[in-house]
């Protein structure tokens, strides 16, 4: 631990004194778990009050994509917070959230021609639950009351969106406040039977999708998924298959399909949006459209919370009538399409567009996928994955039989100490480590991330 007389322990001292952390037993910070105070961000590094310096190999939450302080965002975020700050979007527009909702629609799968905003990711997800009841309940198909969602879901921690998320640590308390998805089995392809490819599950797991929309679509708004990886719920991938697959059996079965991408947006799995990916199929274009498409995180480069919905016009026009007709989407929120956190935005987007990001994001996958080749045969890892820049792998008692640790062994966290004490931020996910660094790290810095990891499972499993 610190020193108490240390310019960060009297920062965490005075921070521990009235700061709640989120996602924090804030017990642990009693003398086992160091709380660090980040003074300043340099690239991918982030430095404490002492001149520490730690590797974001995570991007912070998954947000940060060109670096922290980028000065590009840094000058945009300047600039309109010296013209404009803030007003609300209710009756007044103003130039950063009309050319952003341009830009979004330019660049977002084709089709997607409406721009909601809100601030946080777990606020998108409700715009598009409640925007696509509202949307059957306009039609008049008012039974059309329940969703479907996937095993192993994360979207976020409020009511709503915790209610479509399949993870009891964060779910099980709240349970008696929350509504009941209909929940479909993750077509995850660490769940492949013997000989199974991940082309293979997904065909499995939209077999039983198909089974549920038979008994339920007639109930159901829409289907709500994470494309590619479900992050919160240990980093599980699935086959681009899955993806086509699903488009096609909302279509069939007439629900929705909400894609959050509020993780996996913005360049994360190698292509802008992971939907660009759902494979070509007979008479189809590659990709797919959701209904709905939920960002946040890099949305802003990570440097301001902001999030948007992107829907159809299709939707856009069941909610237009009469006033007294009562079926306008009244939903809001005080700094939706904040003029600030837009402009980060458009700095942001100016980056993907100005300079080749997705081709270095491409290398980047590249040197990440060279350097974990090692873990493969490491005997207290399993399940060594990686779609785009996400790599993960899982900390188990022995290869061979795949067996866990004890979740009261806390050995994730373990992991985390150790790192962190080489200056290397991984934050596991239970004992699901996971590489996830923004796009500005360089190829020595990847190998940092992964030299560290290897040392840290030793120190772990000791
Ligand atoms: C896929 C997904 N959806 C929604 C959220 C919630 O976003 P926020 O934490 O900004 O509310 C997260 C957060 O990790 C997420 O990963």
């Amino acid at each position: 631990m610190n020193d108490p007389a240390s310019l960060n322990a009297m920062l965490a001292a005075r921070d521990l004194a009235h700061v709640w952390h989120p996602c924090t037993q804030m017990r642990e910070h009693d003398g086992t778990l160091p709380l660090i105070p980040i003074v300043r961000g340099d690239g991918a590094w982030l430095v404490d009050a002492e001149g520490n310096r730690y590797l974001d190999g995570i991007s912070s939450w998954w947000s940060n994509l060109f670096g922290h302080a980028n000065p590009r965002i840094a000058a945009a975020i300047a600039g309109q917070a010296a013209r404009l700050n803030h007003v609300m979007l209710a009756g007044f527009t103003h130039e950063p959230a009309l050319q952003l909702a341009e830009e979004l629609v330019r660049v977002a799968p084709p089709g997607l021609e409406r721009v909601s905003y809100a601030s946080d990711g777990a606020s998108a997800v409700e715009i598009a639950l409640k925007m696509s009841f509202h949307y059957w309940h306009n039609a008049g198909f008012p039974e059309r009351r329940r969703f479907i969602a996937l095993a192993n879901a994360y979207h976020g921690e409020t009511l709503g969106a915790l209610s479509v998320s399949d993870l009891p640590l964060y779910r099980a308390v709240y349970g008696p406040l929350l509504f009941d998805p209909i929940v479909a089995p993750s077509p995850d392809w660490l769940d492949a039977e013997p000989g199974e490819s991940p082309d293979d599950v997904a065909k499995r797991r939209l077999g039983d999708l198909r089974a549920l929309l038979e008994r339920h679509a007639r109930e159901t708004c829409a289907v709500i998924v994470e494309p590619l990886v479900q992050c919160s719920g240990g980093m599980r991938m699935h086959s681009p298959v899955y993806l086509a697959g699903l488009r096609r059996l909302c279509d069939e079965f007439d629900v929705h399909l909400i894609a959050d991408e509020i993780a996996v947006g913005f360049g994360r799995t190698g292509t802008l949006f992971a939907c660009e990916q759902a494979c070509p199929e007979p008479g189809r274009r590659a990709g797919i459209t959701p209904d709905f498409l939920c960002l946040s995180k890099g949305l802003t480069g990570g440097a301001l919370p902001l999030s948007a919905v992107l829907s159809t016009d299709k939707v856009y026009r069941a909610f237009l009538g009469d006033y007294a007709a009562n079926n306008a989407f009244l939903h809001s929120h005080t700094f939706s399409g904040n003029p600030i956190a837009c402009a980060a935005a458009l700095a942001s987007l100016a980056i993907f567009r100005d300079q080749p990001v997705l081709e270095h994001i491409g290398e980047l996958s590249a040197r990440l996928a060279e350097r974990i080749e090692r873990l493969r045969d490491h005997p207290h890892v399993a399940g060594v994955r990686q779609t785009g820049l996400i790599a993960a792998f899982d900390l188990v008692v022995d290869k061979a039989s795949g067996t866990a640790y004890a979740g009261a062994e806390r050995r994730g966290r373990r992991f985390y100490r150790h790192a962190l004490e080489r200056g290397v931020l991984l934050r596991p996910l239970g004992d699901t480590v996971y590489f996830l660094p923004p796009y500005c790290i360089n190829e020595s810095d990847i190998d940092l991330l992964v030299d560290v990891a290897v040392d840290s499972i030793g120190a772990t499993i000791a």
